[in-house]
């Protein structure tokens, strides 16, 4: 069975006060609440990690960062390395998030590295994709996919890429209210998981959770979650409210 996996993506929000006030409403709602075996995890911003980390201990909550660098340490400034989410415990990190690819221009070469160096100290990478507005309008929504997964994880050998979380991102979904449709997102995560099996063979490929990120709510999160390929959801906005987190993960069915 694929890890089922509710992760939420709080992006550049919330104060300190705030971000321990949400977490610690999430562990009480999640801990009262859900009762299956999903994973959820919490993606923060780099200063509240350790604060958030040692509040959830080894709840059911995990968190992550949303970024790292590709380098292990030096001069490189205002960089977060690896090595040190590892020395923090912190057990996932989102890699080329479409804003970190369009904001801060992330090339396919460095989302590899980030890779390599996520995993290389133990960090599960969320690994994001997905395709901006005109390249699915030009139909070649499936062809970039495809080529982002395979530029950036396609040197990994069989057993790490096995430890990665797969989540597909829409970029025209993200933050915009527009969700793709369960059909849409069957497709794409099909077509993705296709692409994995022809290269790391059915079994591998069959292992890897993907995810469905953009405009996920506690409204259509059962849809979309009910779908064969759709192992959960990386959210945004709706991560930073813990009623509307908490039912989007118990629309997560055992
Ligand atoms: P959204 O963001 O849920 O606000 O659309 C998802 C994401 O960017 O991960």
């Amino acid at each position: 069975m694929r890890k089922k996996i509710v992760a939420g993506n709080w992006k550049m929000n919330k104060t300190f006060e705030e971000a321990k006030a949400l977490t610690a409403e999430l562990s009480g709602m999640i801990q009262a609440e859900v009762h299956t075996h999903t994973e959820v995890i919490i993606c923060t911003p780099f200063p509240y990690l350790p604060t958030l980390q040692q509040m959830v201990g080894n709840g059911k909550i995990k968190t992550g960062a949303q970024n790292c660098s590709e380098q292990a340490s030096g001069a490189y400034t205002g960089e977060v390395s690896a090595p040190m989410l590892k020395s923090i415990d912190i057990p996932y990190v989102i890699i080329g998030h479409s804003e970190r690819r369009q904001y801060f221009n992330e090339s396919y070469t460095q989302l590899a590295k980030k890779t390599d160096i996520a995993l290389a100290n133990g960090l599960t990478p969320i690994f994001c994709c997905g395709e901006p507005l005109a390249v699915r309008e030009n139909n070649q929504h499936e062809n970039l996919v495809r080529e982002q997964i395979e530029a950036s994880l396609f040197h990994l050998s069989a057993a790490d890429i096995a430890k990665v979380v797969i989540a597909y991102e829409p970029v025209w979904a993200i933050g915009t209210g527009k969700t793709a449709s369960a059909q849409q997102a069957q497709d794409m995560h099909e077509v993705i998981r296709k692409h994995l099996a022809q290269k790391y063979g059915e079994a591998v490929a069959n292992a890897i959770s993907i995810l469905y990120g953009g405009s996920v709510n506690a409204g259509n999160a059962a849809e979309l979650f009910a779908c064969p390929d759709v192992d959960g959801g990386l959210v945004g906005g709706a991560s930073l409210k813990s009623r509307e987190f908490t039912d989007i993960v118990k629309a997560m069915k055992a």
